[in-house]
């Protein structure tokens, strides 16, 4: 057991704090790690060690971990109208300024543009109303029975009991007794992992949309309501889809009549190379849910964004029933959209998306190297998005035994080396803050290679 002085931060947060995703046992024999300060893409403790953050917070500090500005602006908006709601037909004035600016930058939608803007606080919440959505959509048009979700293995969508029931990610069903029935999940875009020998990714790709539309036919076209997905799966380990996937998947989702949903928590606002990770793969949604960078994670805010389908079905449907019953406290909370706004406006004078173009190919060719490692089978990624798979064997593509706990080794070697990573598995996914630069990259390659060495020798020696 780690000693604590008492009083220590240390000693008050495991006397005090549950964390998410954390050893609940070993968290109160360790104690965390207390971050005290940023700054650009680095975090400090608080014995002042500096630790390059390639996983950007949670995926969502682009802009890096301090700014006067967003400070500032979320300052001044406290002291004009630090809170009010939207509901019952009020509003205020930035939460309009951003629901217009999203509409304008939102990708193309299905049957034509993004009509509408519902604001929650985080990506689940928003994911959790996109559901609410299609099942008040099909109820609209008179197809109530239509209310089957289908996610993908490994997906991920939130924490909330819906959106963690449309993702695929089993031990996190276990022992709450979810998903809910009518959550259904299709295989996962793993090209490395999954194609059979001899496959190609055009190959592959059609072998996932036959698997879509096989589990459509097995469940009933008439009771499946949506398939919701990320363009590139973020906490699945950064996938980005093999050649051609989405073509062929959208055309099985089109074909039954099913409501998309791109989850655009982790990939919109530049990650993929474009403002969304629809144009970077030419999807056509009827939803899109956004947070994370929206707000550069300095608040709790998400959209998201329907097409005019979808809003008319709710006008009448809401006309019928005498009220569109559903709603948050914060929803378009004026600090959280006075924010976002400003975010969207830093994006743009920093040109975001044309740096996004400089250094992401940068990014994907320092990283593609480590592909000489012996531990290393695939480096694979689109804009400043990555996954590097480690295996025991790069022809087999064998994995080493779970049980060994590979990813978490390189992590806390990486940890050593001053570098923040994240894992899932055995993969090690990469997304730094948007205004990571060159030199910033090549430092943290050099970190996570000096990680990589260490567990190689590691493995060696056992
Ligand atoms: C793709 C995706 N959707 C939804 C969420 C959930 O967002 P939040 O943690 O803000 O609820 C996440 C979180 O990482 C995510 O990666």
């Amino acid at each position: 057991m780690t000693y604590l002085a008492p009083n220590s931060v240390q000693a008050r947060d495991i006397a005090s704090i549950v964390h998410p995703q954390t050893h609940l046992a070993r968290h109160l024999e360790q104690g965390p790690v207390v971050i005290q300060r940023g700054r650009g893409c680095y975090v400090y403790d608080d014995n002042g060690t500096e630790y390059l953050d390639t996983a950007a917070g949670l995926w969502c500090a682009s802009l890096g971990y301090a700014s006067e500005r967003l400070a500032r602006v979320a300052y001044e908006q406290m002291r004009m109208l630090g809170y009010y709601h939207l509901y019952r037909g009020t509003t205020n004035e930035t939460g309009v300024d951003l629901a217009e600016k999203l509409l304008q930058i939102a990708p193309e939608a299905h049957g034509g543009r993004m009509s509408k803007v519902l604001f929650q606080c985080s990506g689940s919440e928003a994911n959790d109303t996109a559901i609410k959505l299609v099942w008040y959509y099909h109820a609209a048009i008179g197809k109530p029975e239509k209310r089957k979700i289908i996610g993908r293995k490994m997906g991920y969508h939130g924490s909330t009991s819906a959106s963690i029931s449309a993702s695929g990610k089993a031990d996190m069903h276990a022992d709450f007794g979810l998903p809910f029935p009518g959550f259904l999940h299709t295989e996962y875009p793993h090209w490395y992992r999954l194609h059979a020998e001899g496959e190609s990714e055009e190959q592959f790709a059609t072998r996932m949309a036959a698997a879509l539309e096989d589990l459509i036919l097995r469940e009933g076209p008439e009771t499946c309501a949506a398939f919701i997905a990320e363009p590139v799966m973020g906490a699945g380990g950064g996938l980005t889809p093999p050649r051609t996937y989405w073509d062929k998947m959208q055309a099985v989702i089109r074909k039954y009549d099913m409501l998309f949903i791109a989850d655009e928590v982790i990939c919109g606002f530049g990650r993929t190379g474009n403002m969304w990770g629809s144009q970077t793969y030419d999807l056509k949604p009827d939803m899109i849910t956004c947070a994370k960078a929206l707000s550069a994670g300095m608040q709790p805010i998400s959209a998201l964004l329907i097409n005019d389908r979808v809003f008319q079905a709710m006008l009448d449907e809401s006309n019928k029933l005498g009220n569109f019953a559903h709603g948050f406290t914060y929803a378009g909370h004026p600090v959280t959209t006075a924010v976002a706004m400003e975010t969207l406006r830093i994006y743009e004078e920093m040109d975001m998306l044309g740096h996004v173009a400089q250094v992401g190919p940068h990014l994907q060719r320092s990283l593609a190297c480590l592909l000489d490692h012996p531990l290393v089978g695939e480096v694979r990624g689109v804009g400043l998005m990555n996954g590097i798979e480690l295996v025991a064997d790069k022809v087999t593509r064998a994995q080493f035994d779970p049980a060994r706990g590979l990813g978490a080794v390189v992590d806390r070697y990486a940890r050593e080396n001053g570098l923040i990573t994240r894992f899932v598995g055995d993969r090690i996914a990469f997304s730094p803050p948007l205004i990571i630069t060159e030199p910033e990259i090549d430092e943290a390659v050099a970190r996570i290679t000096r990680a990589l060495d260490t567990a190689w020798r590691d493995i060696r020696l056992t």
